[in-house]
C-alpha cells in the first residue's frame, strides 16, 4: 500500500460483533471477561462470538482444533478460484443494507491427506447447499469425494469449516462450491461501497480493499499470500446508471484469467466512472475517476507520468511489465493512500488526480511518487511475493525506496530523491529512538492475528526499510544491487520468498562482481533488520577514535523488547566497527570534520565538542561549504542529540543561528520539524514568548528574499525546492507573528470572501487558509466549510479540511470534532487525521483529547473495521503530553480502555507513555536554559 496512510483493521472484540446484538455481544463479553478475571482463573476468553452454529464439540479448555489456530494447515493447496459476484447498488429498503452475493468454485490440491477443510470467510452468510451444508464439494478423476459430515463458521479466526466423512487423498482434485451474501458496507475494508453525489445525485461503486486480510470477506479463500492461484472472475452489474422501468437490465462482465497471484492483490469494482487511455509499448494504460474529475483533464497527469515510470521499472528490474494492461482508479473513499492490486490500482483521489488549479507542488510530488510506489509493487510484492507478512518490511520498505528513483525519472528537475532523508530518514528516526519501537523482521510465529498484521503497516516498515535499502544499494553501488535484484525476480516469479533470498542474489551479484564488502550481505543487513533501533556514531576529532552505541531518545528508558540479533564477534551492538568506514563516509574542511555525508548511513553523528564549535564556524561563516543535505542533518542530529541529553539544548538551538542567511529548503524543513517540537512543549508556557521574537527574526530575512524572489507575491519561484521553502518562509512569519504576513493572508483570504475568485496560489493555500481561519472568526470559518463542502476536487477540500482546525475558537471546535464522526459531514476515511489536525492547534489538545476519550469504545467499535487508523489518533492526540497530569490520564485511559482494546494502537499507546514521560523530564531540565537562550538572543 502507499504509506502515508496506514490501515487498521478490526481487532479484538469488535471482530468478534457481527451484525445485530452488536452492543448485547460486547457487554456479554466484558461481563464473562471481568467474571473470569474476578475468578482470578486463567484468563480464557471465548473463542466464538455465539452467533452462528458452534463446532460440534463444545469445550471449556483452550481449544487447540486446527480452527483456533490463525494460520492455514498445509493440506490444501488452491488452484484457481471461479468467482461470479453481483454486487448492488441500491440500498434494499426492507433491510436498509446494500448487499452483494455470490457463487465461487475453488480447485484445490490436496496436499496430505487430510478430513477437514478450513477455507477463510468472514461476515459472509451461506445459502445452504446439499444436506444443509455450507458448502459442497466434487472430486476430480472419477473417485467420489468424501460427503461433508459438519460445517460451520468459525468466526474468530475466520474460517468456513467443512468436516468430512472420509479422507481427501493426496494429489487428488476437488471443487469446493459456494453461494453466499455479503455486505456491501461503507466500511473501506473487503467489498465496500463508497458514496459520492454528481450533479445533485448520490452514486455508489462497488470497490475493493483486500490487504492485508480481507479477500475473505468478499468470497471464501485461502487468504494468505503465499497461497498463489489463478482467478477467473465474472461481475455482473447493471447496465448504465439510468433508471429502467422494467427490472433490471443486467449486464455479465467475464474477465480473463488472472496469473497466479496472492488473494490480497485481487479488486473488483463496478462504478460509472470514465476513464483516459494511452497504450504504450502494448501496455494498456487508463485512469479512471469520476466523470467530471476526467472531463475536467484531472486524470491528465497520471495519465503522463504512468507510461514513462512503468518503463522506469521495467529497466531497472530488467523485466517487462508482467500483465497486458495498468489500470488505476480514483475513488472517493478509500482508506490508505493506494493499494497495488495486481493491474488495477486504487488511489485516494488526492494520489491520482492533478489539477493546476488546485493542486499544490506537493499534491503533484504525492501523485507522481504514489504512482511509482505502486508500479515499483507490480514486480516487487505481486510478480514475487513475501511468504508471510512477517516480511512486510521488505515489501514495503522497498517501494518506499525505489518510489524516489521512479519519481525522479518522471521529474527529473526536482531533486526529488534527496527528500527521503526528510520524508522518511528523519520520519522514523523519531519512532526508532524508542525503547518501545520494534525490529523491521518479526518472527513468523508473531505474526498470526489480522489486527497483528495491520499494526507492521507502520513507520518502521515503510521508512526504516526503504532508508536500510537505500545504504544497502549505496555501499552495494547500483549496479551490483539491481544484478541481484534483477535475478531474484527472475528465480521467484510468480512465487514467493522470504528477505534472506533477497540477500542470496545480492550475495551473488557481489561475488559476481568482485565487489569488496567486508562481510556477507547477511551478516551487514541483519544488524540493521534483527534488532531494533539505530546507532549514534561519535567521531571524537581530539582522539581520532570513532564509537557507537544504540541511540535511545531516553537515556534512561529501558530496552525490553528482546533481540532476535545475535551479536556474531561480541564487539559491538550495531554494525561491527570495523565495517564501519562502510557507513562513515567522512569529508572534512580545513579543521572540521563531517561524517555521513548526504545522511546515507541509517544513524546519528556525534562530535566532540571542538568540532562542533568549528561546524557551527563553518554554518556562520560560510555554509555552502557543508552539503546541503548535511546542513539538516546537523540540525536534526543536534536537536535530538540534545533531546537525548548527549549534547547541551543550547548548542541544538546554536545550529539554527545561522539560518536568518539560509535560503535553501531541506535545512529549513529539518529546523521547523525540529522547532515543532519546542512549540509543542513550550506553546503553553513563558518561554513561547521569546522563542516567538527569536523565530521570526531568523525567518524575516527569508519572508523579505520570497517577498522579492516573486515580486511582491504575484509570481512563482521556479524551483520546487524553492516553492516548497516559500510556504516555509510564510507559514513561519505568520506564526510567529510577522504584522506584514498576517496581513498579506488575511488580505487574500478576504478578497477571496468577498469576490468569490480564489487569488491564491494552490502552493500557498494551506498555509494562508490556516492563518487566516485562525485570525477570524465564525464568518471565515463558515466560509471555508461551505467550499469544503462545495469543493470539487479532493486536493482542495483537503486543504480546507486542514485548515479548518486552525480557528481559535473553542466552540468551533467542538463542533469541529463532532463533525468527525458524522460520515455525512466528514467521511470516514479523514476522520483520524482531522482529528489529529484539531489536536495539533493549541487550543483544540486538550478538546480533541476529551474528545476521543469520551468515545473511545464508540470509535473502536463503529469505526474499528478499517476506518481508523488508531495508532495515528494516540499519537496524534498525545503529541503535546508533558506535565504529570496528562501522563496520570493517559496511564488512566490505557486502565479505562483495557477491555474495550487499542487495536492496531496498542503499541501507540505505550509509546505515547514513553514520550511524556521523556517530555516530562526533558522540560524539567531544559526549560530554564532555553527562555534564558532565547531571551538573551533577543537582545541586539
Ligand atoms: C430486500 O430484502 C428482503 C429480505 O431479505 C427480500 O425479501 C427482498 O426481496 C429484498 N428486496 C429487493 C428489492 O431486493
Ligand atoms: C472455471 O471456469 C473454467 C472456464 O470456464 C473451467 O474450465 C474450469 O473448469 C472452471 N473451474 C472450476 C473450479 O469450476
Ligand atoms: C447475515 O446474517 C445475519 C444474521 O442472520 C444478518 O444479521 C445479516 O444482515 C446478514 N447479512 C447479509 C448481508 O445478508
Ligand atoms: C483508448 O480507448 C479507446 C476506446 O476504448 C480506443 O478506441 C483507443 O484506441 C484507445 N487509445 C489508445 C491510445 O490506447
Ligand atoms: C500531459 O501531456 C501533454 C502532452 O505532452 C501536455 O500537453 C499536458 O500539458 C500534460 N498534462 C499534465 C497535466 O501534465
Ligand atoms: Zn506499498
Amino acid at each position: 500500500m502507499g504509506k502515508g496512510f496506514f490501515i487498521s483493521k478490526a481487532v479484538g472484540i469488535a471482530a468478534i460483533i457481527v451484525g445485530a446484538g452488536a452492543l448485547a455481544t460486547i457487554i456479554a463479553l466484558s461481563v464473562v471477561y471481568s467474571q473470569e478475571k474476578a475468578k482470578n482463573n486463567d484468563n480464557v476468553l471465548p473463542t466464538d462470538g455465539g452467533t452462528t452454529s458452534k463446532p460440534p464439540v463444545t469445550t471449556t479448555a483452550p481449544s487447540n482444533e486446527p480452527w483456533d489456530k490463525y494460520r492455514l494447515p498445509k493440506s490444501l493447496v488452491p488452484d484457481h478460484y471461479n468467482v461470479t459476484l453481483w454486487p448492488r447498488l441500491k440500498q434494499n429498503l426492507t433491510t436498509g443494507l446494500f448487499i452483494f452475493t455470490g457463487q465461487s468454485t475453488v480447485e484445490f490440491v490436496c496436499a496430505e491427506e487430510t478430513d477437514l477443510i478450513l477455507i477463510h470467510s468472514n461476515k459472509l452468510n451461506y445459502t445452504k447447499r446439499e444436506n444443509n451444508h455450507l458448502a459442497s464439494l466434487t472430486s476430480l478423476g472419477g473417485v467420489k469425494a468424501p460427503s461433508i459430515k459438519s460445517s460451520w463458521l468459525q468466526q474468530v479466526t475466520q474460517y468456513l469449516v467443512l468436516q468430512l466423512d472420509g479422507k481427501l487423498m493426496k494429489d487428488h482434485r476437488y471443487h469446493l462450491h459456494t453461494d453466499f451474501t455479503g455486505e456491501l458496507a461503507d466500511d473501506l475494508g473487503g467489498f465496500y461501497r463508497s458514496e459520492y453525489m454528481e450533479d445533485g445525485v448520490k452514486k455508489v461503486v462497488a470497490t475493493t480493499q483486500m490487504q492485508p486480510t480481507d479477500a475473505r470477506k468478499a468470497f471464501p479463500c485461502f487468504d494468505e499470500p503465499a497461497m498463489k492461484a489463478i482467478f477467473h472472475i465474472t461481475l455482473i452489474h447493471d447496465l448504465g446508471t439510468v433508471a429502467l422501468s422494467n427490472g433490471h437490465d443486467v449486464q455479465k462482465t467475464v474477465f480473463q484469467p488472472t496469473e497466479k497471484m496472492s488473494t490480497y492483490l485481487l479488486a473488483f469494482i463496478v462504478s460509472d466512472f470514465s476513464f483516459i487511455n494511452n497504450t504504450i509499448d502494448g501496455v494498456l494504460i487508463r485512469i479512471f475517476a469520476r466523470t467530471p474529475a476526467i472531463a475536467a483533464g484531472q486524470g491528465d497527469y497520471a495519465l503522463n507520468k504512468t507510461g514513462p515510470i512503468l518503463k522506469f521499472f521495467e529497466k531497472y528490474y530488467n523485466s517487462s511489465y508482467p500483465l497486458p494492461k495498468s489500470d488505476q482508479i480514483a475513488l472517493p473513499d478509500f482508506n490508505a493512500g493506494a493499494m497495488e492490486n495486481w493491474g488495477l490500482i486504487t488511489y485516494r483521489e488526492t494520489a491520482l488526480l492533478y489539477d493546476e488549479t488546485f493542486s499544490s507542488n506537493s499534491n503533484k510530488q504525492r501523485i507522481a511518487t504514489i504512482i511509482a510506489h505502486e508500479l515499483a509493487h507490480m514486480w516487487f510484492g505481486n510478480l514475487v511475493t513475501l511468504r508471510w507478512w512477517n516480511d512486510l518490511w521488505l515489501n514495503e520498505g522497498f517501494a518506499s525506496y525505489v518510489e524516489y528513483l521512479g519519481a525522479h525519472e518522471a521529474e527529473p528537475e526536482w531533486n526529488v530523491k534527496d527528500l527521503i532523508v526528510l520524508s522518511d530518514v528523519h520520519r522514523v528516526f523519531a519512532v526508532d529512538a524508542l525503547a518501545s519501537s520494534h525490529p523491521l523482521s518479526s518472527k513468523e510465529e508473531d505474526i498470526q492475528k489480522p489486527a497483528q498484521i495491520s499494526e507492521l503497516f507502520d513507520a518502521i516498515s515503510y521508512s526504516k526499510g526503504a532508508s536500510v535499502l537505500r545504504m544497502l544499494s549505496d555501499f552495494l553501488t547500483e549496479k551490483v544491487f539491481t544484478m541481484g535484484l534483477r535475478t531474484y525476480l527472475a528465480e521467484f516469479a510468480f512465487g514467493n520468498a522470504g528477505y534472506t533470498d533477497l540477500w542470496s542474489h545480492l550475495q551473488m551479484a557481489v561475488d559476481a562482481t568482485g565487489t569488496d564488502i567486508p562481510e556477507t550481505v547477511s551478516n551487514i543487513m541483519n544488524t540493521w533488520v534483527l534488532q531494533m533501533g539505530f546507532p549514534v556514531v561519535t567521531v571524537n576529532t581530539s582522539t581520532g577514535i570513532i564509537s557507537q552505541k544504540h541511540f535511545l531518545l531516553d537515556p534512561d528508558s529501558e530496552v525490553t523488547t528482546p533481540s532476535i540479533y545475535k551479536c556474531v564477534d561480541g564487539l559491538s551492538y550495531f554494525p561491527p566497527l570495523r565495517t564501519i568506514n562502510l557507513y562513515v563516509f567522512i569529508i572534512s574542511g580545513s579543521d572540521w570534520v563531517l561524517a555521513n555525508i548526504n545522511v546515507v548511513g541509517y544513524y546519528r553523528v556525534n562530535y566532540d565538542q571542538g568540532n562542533w564549535e568549528r561546524l557551527l564556524g563553518v554554518l556562520s561563516t560560510n555554509h555552502v561549504a557543508i552539503p546541503v543535505i548535511n546542513r539538516a542533518q546537523l540540525v536534526d542530529d543536534a536537536f535530538n542529540l540534545a533531546r537525548a541529553k548527549i549534547i547541551s539544548t543550547v548548542l541544538a538551538l546554536r545550529t539554527t543561528k545561522y539560518l536568518n542567511k539560509e535560503r535553501e529548503y531541506m535545512p529549513w524543513e529539518s529546523a521547523v520539524g525540529n522547532l515543532d517540537f519546542f512549540y509543542l512543549m513550550f506553546d503553553r508556557s513563558e518561554v513561547y514568548g521569546p522563542m516567538q521574537d527569536y523565530l521570526r527574526n531568523q525567518v524575516t530575512p527569508l519572508f523579505t528574499h520570497y517577498k522579492s524572489l516573486t515580486d511582491n507575491w504575484k509570481n512563482v519561484p521556479v524551483g520546487h525546492m524553492d516553492q516548497y521553502n516559500q510556504v516555509n518562509a510564510i507559514s513561519l512569519a505568520c506564526r510567529t507573528g510577522l504584522r506584514e504576513c498576517q496581513n498579506l493572508t488575511n488580505q487574500w483570504f478576504n478578497q477571496w470572501m468577498e469576490t468569490k475568485l480564489n487569488p491564491i496560489h494552490p502552493n500557498l493555500r494551506s498555509t494562508v487558509y490556516c492563518n487566516a481561519i485562525a485570525a477570524g472568526g465564525a464568518k471565515e470559518w463558515e466560509f471555508a466549510w461551505s467550499q469544503f463542502k462545495n469543493a470539487s476536487i479532493a486536493i482542495e477540500a483537503d486543504k480546507l479540511r486542514y485548515a479548518l482546525a486552525c480557528t481559535k475558537q473553542p466552540w468551533l471546535l467542538n463542533r469541529y470534532l463532532e463533525y468527525t464522526l458524522d460520515p455525512n459531514m466528514i467521511r470516514k476515511q479523514d476522520a483520524t487525521s482531522t482529528i489529529v489536525y484539531i489536536a495539533n492547534n493549541v487550543i483544540g489538545q486538550s478538546l480533541a483529547w476529551d474528545f476521543v476519550r469520551a468515545r473511545w469504545s464508540y470509535i473502536f467499535t463503529q469505526y474499528g473495521g478499517g476506518s481508523f487508523s488508531f495508532s495515528n489518533l494516540v499519537n496524534g492526540v498525545t503529541e503535546r503530553f508533558s506535565t504529570e497530569y496528562e501522563l496520570q490520564q493517559l496511564k488512566q485511559f490505557k486502565e479505562d480502555n483495557a477491555e474495550v482494546g487499542f487495536g492496531s494502537g496498542t503499541l501507540a499507546v505505550d509509546q505515547s507513555i514513553e514520550r511524556t514521560i521523556a517530555n516530562i523530564k526533558w522540560i524539567a531540565e531544559n526549560k530554564q536554559n532555553v527562555l534564558d537562550w532565547f531571551k538573551a538572543e533577543e537582545k541586539p
